[in-house]
């Protein structure tokens, strides 16, 4: 079956460990599902796996991917939930010090075929495209728990968002502006400040811009080149939400008296559980919000993609099909 897989790792160029050709069709464990893709996301994640961050070189050729939407062999249309757990784990699964992400040591979904534990199918309405659906499991998740699971704000409070071009930060313009909360957001980019006020922000920013007034909780996905800028812009008591490091995650650590004397907190947050993606799909449904998708290529074109999300020419999400 067609596959896009990393052969190696490449930490300072990424595209030179991607290979897109044929791989073995996946056998099934008992328990376990075969999944035909129809879709497949794209995430920031399949570039660390390539710079070789959190991905072994001794499992490798392994197929990249987390998110996938398709067919299971009773041909019911699904969403694959990307986080694998122990089966014996009970609670939020997101907390299981066993987990993984596919692709990091089950094969992940740019193929024509994904095999997961069957309880990680969730049912995928037909109003949701193949590309939207393959669009929730990891940026769309992620961004849902982060505002509504671990900011603590209420809708009509103030968020911004940190690099507004990003498949987790498109998520939370088009979540938090469904939801009623207040979206400010940030971006390098002029047309992307633009686009993110066509999402529903209300106001966008330069980064490291000063803000009109301090915001009650700030999204963090961007790392080193934000991190700073994100502390001074909260208000007393507020929260700062971080899921990514994409510029680095080493900032200076030179406001550690802001956080405590003005009672910040500092959340951190990874992925969601599956309750909350079925929670995610059926807001989509209600709100009629929907993934904000920059491209869809054809898997034999990955490498493509790859390229526009490694040089940060993204605004949302790029999504891979077959046929
Ligand atoms: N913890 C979790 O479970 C989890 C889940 C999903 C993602 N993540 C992490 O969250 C991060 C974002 O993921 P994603 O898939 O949304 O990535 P993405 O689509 O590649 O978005 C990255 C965004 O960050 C901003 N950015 C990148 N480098 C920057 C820099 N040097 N200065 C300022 N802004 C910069 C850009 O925004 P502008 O171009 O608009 O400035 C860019 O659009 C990644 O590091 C990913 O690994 C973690």
């Amino acid at each position: 079956m067609l596959a896009a897989y990393a052969v190696r790792t490449a930490p300072d160029d990424p595209l030179s460990a991607l290979v897109v050709d044929h791989r073995p069709q996946p056998e099934v464990p008992e328990g376990w599902a075969r999944v035909r893709v129809k879709a497949a996301s794209l995430n920031h994640h399949d570039v660390w796996s390539l710079r070789g961050v959190g991905l072994d070189v001794n499992r490798m050729p392994m197929i990249l991917g987390c998110d996938a939407a398709g067919v299971d062999e009773s041909g019911q249309d699904v969403v694959v939930h990307a986080l694998i757990g122990d089966p014996d784990w009970r609670g939020d699964e997101t907390l299981d010090p066993r987990r993984s992400l596919l692709s990091e040591r089950h094969q992940g979904t740019f193929a024509d075929e994904v095999v997961v534990p069957r309880r990680n199918l969730v049912p995928k309405p037909a109003e949701l495209s193949w590309e939207e659906a393959a669009s929730l499991p990891t940026a769309w998740l992620t961004a849902y728990r982060m505002l509504f699971v671990k900011s603590g704000v209420q809708p009509g409070g103030t968020v911004l968002v940190q690099g507004a071009g990003g498949g987790v930060s498109t998520a939370l313009i088009r979540l938090g502006a469904a939801a009623g909360y207040r979206v400010w957001a940030t971006s390098r980019d002029e047309a992307k400040r633009a686009r993110a006020m066509e999402l529903g922000a209300e106001l966008s920013f330069e980064p490291g811009a000063r803000l009109p007034e301090r915001v009650d909780a700030v999204m963090e996905t961007v790392g080193a080149a934000t991190w700073n800028h994100s502390l001074k812009s909260l208000r007393q008591g507020g929260t700062v939400v971080i899921s990514g490091a994409t510029s680095g995650p080493n900032p200076p650590a030179g406001d550690l008296n802001r956080i405590f004397f003005l009672q910040l907190r500092v959340i951190g947050s990874t992925m969601g559980t599956r309750d909350e993606l079925v929670q995610l799909i059926r807001f989509c449904q209600l709100t009629g919000v929907r993934p904000v998708i920059d491209t869809v290529l054809p898997l034999e074109d990955a490498r493509d993609g790859f390229a526009r999300l490694v040089a940060g020419d993204v605004m949302g999400k790029i999504v891979f099909t077959r046929g």
